[in-house]
């Protein structure tokens, strides 16, 4: 049945009549359906042929014949569509995948957790400041931050400026990667030099300067050997993604290509459905269910064995290889005590699925004055609890998700640079969750390199 979808009872709108975790309330029904209308003739953003190649490199990533590298910011803003921020994005997951590709020798596949991440799910639906309780804010795809009534009423305009930022993010990004930016024969761009990074810890510079040295001579030899992976080792490209938190957003832009069976998501290569968003009975489970795009799902501590079968089964019925993504987000303490018995699961019943690490949103922590913090070493220590687990457990750890940024945030506590709770006030640009700076995240795929890369 593969490519098909059986169920005659599933249509890109069929999530309206299921319960739909994180709705927000839009005021103008005539407003919305004109938006929900607009994106739909609206052309798409990515291809079923993107897609496809991605399902295939996330097949190969759960047998450890790839690595995945997906990150960038908590929450995308319109405002945020930059030159400058766009490629600051793409710089640092490049430079972070250069220490990959170096340190496990296997390719790496870069997808970004941006074009579309402008959806946020949130713990209240209302937010009360002074005793005034407003809409909370749910992401520039939805509402705007400031705190009045106007900014917070849901506006389905959003939909469609969403839409269009997410285009010129993605028309950007292609043209870059087209242009050569990426391209592994010209250090210039992945050279540090490039980033205004004067506070970068000096023996991170020299150990990734010493890196790509070593990557160059290797390029150098291996070209000069007409060796055949050379070709895929380099080939830069980029892949979208986004948490799927907007299923008006998401189903107008699903449709049927020619050629091929299914339904494509064609907003981005790789959604995903969030913890808070992952109920079996609820819409969002219901509308990834039925397209074609792999559908990544996060997976708390919380998450039992039950619950992740019958998860596994309905979002990748025909047990596709490469089809479903799960992304782990425990909290450093909890993983050995939950991980195990997900991946014997998956195991005991033969279910394949490509496994991730979110190291991020487990460890989310409030400072003595309320700031929203996440520690450098618990974020490591889950990263290495989980590839443990994972070797123990004989299934790949396909690769990570990050929060994190190109830019010099002080969100995150911890790292070389010693960043403290005190420093935090210093540049806290996040609307939502605290992301890794730029050397922090540098930081972070060099303790990978070592730790997975050591360990098979
Ligand atoms: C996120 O990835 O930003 C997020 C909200 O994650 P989770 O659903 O895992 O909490
Ligand atoms: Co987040």
């Amino acid at each position: 049945m593969s490519g098909t979808n059986p169920d005659p009872s599933w249509d890109p709108f069929s999530w309206r009549t299921k319960p739909y975790a994180q709705d927000v309330a839009y005021p103008d029904a005539t407003a919305l359906d004109k938006a929900v209308g607009a994106l739909r003739r609206l052309p798409p953003l990515v291809t079923s042929w993107e897609i496809e190649r991605l399902r295939t490199m996330l097949a190969e990533a759960a047998q450890g014949k790839r690595f995945i590298l997906q990150g960038g910011d908590c929450a995308e803003s319109l405002e945020a569509c930059t030159p400058g921020e766009v490629t600051s994005k793409l710089k640092i997951l490049l430079q972070m995948s250069l220490v990959l590709v170096h340190g496990l020798k296997k390719p790496v596949v870069r997808i970004g957790r941006f074009a579309g991440q402008y959806a946020k799910p949130r713990s209240s639906a209302t937010e009360v400041r002074n005793g005034v309780s407003l809409p909370s804010y749910f992401g520039d795809l939805i509402n705007r931050a400031d705190f009045t009534p106007q900014a917070r009423t849901p506006d389905p305009q959003l939909l469609l400026e969403g839409y269009y930022r997410a285009g010129l993010t993605i028309n950007f990004v292609r043209s870059l990667v087209d242009g050569g930016f990426a391209d592994l024969h010209h250090p210039e761009y992945w050279n540090l030099n490039f980033l205004n990074n004067a506070g970068l810890a000096p023996q991170l510079r020299a150990e990734y300067e010493r890196m790509c040295a070593n990557l160059a001579d290797g390029l150098r030899f291996m070209e000069a050997l007409g060796e055949k992976t050379v070709d895929d080792l380099t080939r830069v490209e980029f892949f979208t993604s986004h948490e799927g938190l907007s299923l008006w957003y998401e189903s107008a832009q699903t449709r049927r290509v020619p050629r091929r069976d299914g339904h494509y998501d064609l907003s981005t290569h790789l959604p995903w459905i969030g913890e808070r968003t992952r109920d079996l009975a609820g819409a969002h489970v219901e509308f990834f269910r039925g397209i074609r795009n792999p559908v990544g799902v996060k997976l708390s501590a919380k998450t039992t064995p039950e619950q992740f079968l019958a998860l596994a089964t309905t979002l990748n019925p025909a047990n596709e290889p490469g089809k479903l993504v799960c992304i782990t987000r425990m909290g450093a303490g909890n993983v050995r005590p939950a991980l195990p018995a997900l991946l014997s699961a998956a195991k005991t019943h033969g279910l394949h699925a490509s496994w991730l690490c979110d190291p991020m949103h487990g460890n989310t922590r409030s400072t003595s004055t309320g700031i929203k913090t996440r520690r450098f070493d618990d974020i490591m220590g889950e990263l290495i609890t989980t590839h443990e687990v994972h070797l123990e457990q004989g299934v790949p750890m396909a690769g990570v998700h990050f929060e994190l940024t190109g830019e010099d945030v002080t969100e995150c506590v911890g790292g070389a640079a010693g960043l403290t709770e005190q420093d935090l006030t210093t540049n806290y640009a996040s609307q939502c969750d605290p992301r890794l700076n730029y050397q922090q995240a540098l930081e972070m795929a060099f303790v990978i390199a070592k730790r997975v890369g050591g360990k098979g």
